[in-house]
């Protein structure tokens, strides 16, 4: 029996959480920055590290309190440390330094899109590995073979912008506000999907760069000519290029290694339309579609617990002298 806090600060979520052997969630603490950076269209790196800063160690205790243990039942401390906003990244890494040392506790290493994974494993205590994952965050999109609990393979991933990046281009230029994810798909559910955008797949690998360029295209050509644009339309138009792409590569990935098994993984999971596409698609081909509940979609501190708990299982552990990494 293991009681691991984990500690997760990637982006604008300040997140901890303790499990108690990965699965059982006994806190979930969550202190979203979005409000703030509303205001400036996206997340400012510098003014997420403050607000990390600010907030990290409330946040640590709440979850330990509402855990009903005392820090001292740890048994080790799980943090993110790549990828993400590098200065974000080391906030939670330096309060995880801190908490492990003065506890005499070991520090476990998480990648942030192993935890986005492991958000399944919360969800349905039946699931186990293999499966093929699909984790579409803001800064990742990718097709992950899970061959084990801590065995990854990446199959397939975007070439250019992620699922999220694209959907928070797209409600910029629609005027719809950050995050624009929830944005574009609220606004999508009075539209009609009758604009023809591109759907680039290569290989294993897809591109979300060109269909957000076709997007920006044709609202300035309506713009130029004085025509109005239906937003609802475009938004419609654009989410189901984005959702027809994820959802035939994941099942391809999952048809060519024979699994019958498919997760979904990442801020962009909770979008309704793509959780919609797959369950039907993952039917048809007779395989079963495991997804999170929306508030374990986005970013938390109980994803980076479960996944911290299987690494410590496994036997990782990270130096005081562990870096944070901005990339993969
Ligand atoms: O995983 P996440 O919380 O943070 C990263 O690791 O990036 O994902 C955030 C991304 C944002 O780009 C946001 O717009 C997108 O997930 N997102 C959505 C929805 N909710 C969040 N995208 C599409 N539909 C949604 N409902
Ligand atoms: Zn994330």
């Amino acid at each position: 029996m293991a009681y691991i806090l984990g500690i997760e600060s990637s982006c604008d979520e300040t997140a901890a959480s303790v499990s108690l052997d990965g699965r059982e969630i006994l806190s979930d603490v969550v202190y979203s920055q979005a409000d703030i950076h509303k205001k400036y269209g996206g997340v400012v790196p510098e003014i997420a590290s403050r607000n990390h800063i600010l907030s990290v160690t409330q946040v640590i205790e709440e979850a330990i309190g509402k855990a009903g243990i005392q820090k001292e039942e740890l048994d080790a401390v799980a943090v993110t440390v790549r990828p993400g906003l590098i200065g974000a990244l080391l906030v939670g890494l330096s309060a995880a330094k801190g908490f492990a040392y003065a506890l005499g506790k070991p520090l476990v290493p998480v990648n942030h899109l192993h935890g986005h994974i492991a958000a399944n494993y919360i969800a349905d205590k039946t699931l186990e590995p293999p499966f093929i994952c699909l984790v579409a965050s803001g800064g990742h999109s990718h097709v992950v073979e899970v061959t084990d609990y801590n065995r990854f393979t990446v199959l397939g991933a975007t070439m250019d912008d992620a699922a999220g990046e694209a959907f928070d281009k797209v409600a910029r230029v629609l005027g719809l506000g950050y995050p624009g994810g929830p944005a574009v798909s609220r606004c999508a559910e009075n539209g009609q999907a009758t604009i023809p955008f591109p759907r680039p797949i290569h290989g294993r690998d897809f591109s979300f760069s060109g269909v957000k360029t076709a997007v920006i295209n044709y609202v300035h050509k309506a713009e130029q000519k004085g025509e109005a644009v239906c937003k609802e339309d475009v938004a419609a138009s654009f989410q189901a290029a984005i959702v027809d792409v994820l959802t035939t590569v994941t099942v391809a990935a999952a048809k060519e290694k024979g699994m019958k098994k498919i997760a979904l993984a990442g801020g962009v999971a909770a979008n309704q339309c793509l959780r919609l596409s797959l369950e039907k698609a993952a039917n048809a081909a007779g395989m079963r579609l495991y997804m999170p509940p929306l508030s374990l979609c986005t970013d938390n501190g109980a994803m980076i617990s479960c996944a911290g708990y299987y690494a410590y299982r496994a036997g990782e552990r990270a130096p005081l002298s562990q870096n944070a990494f901005a990339s993969l």
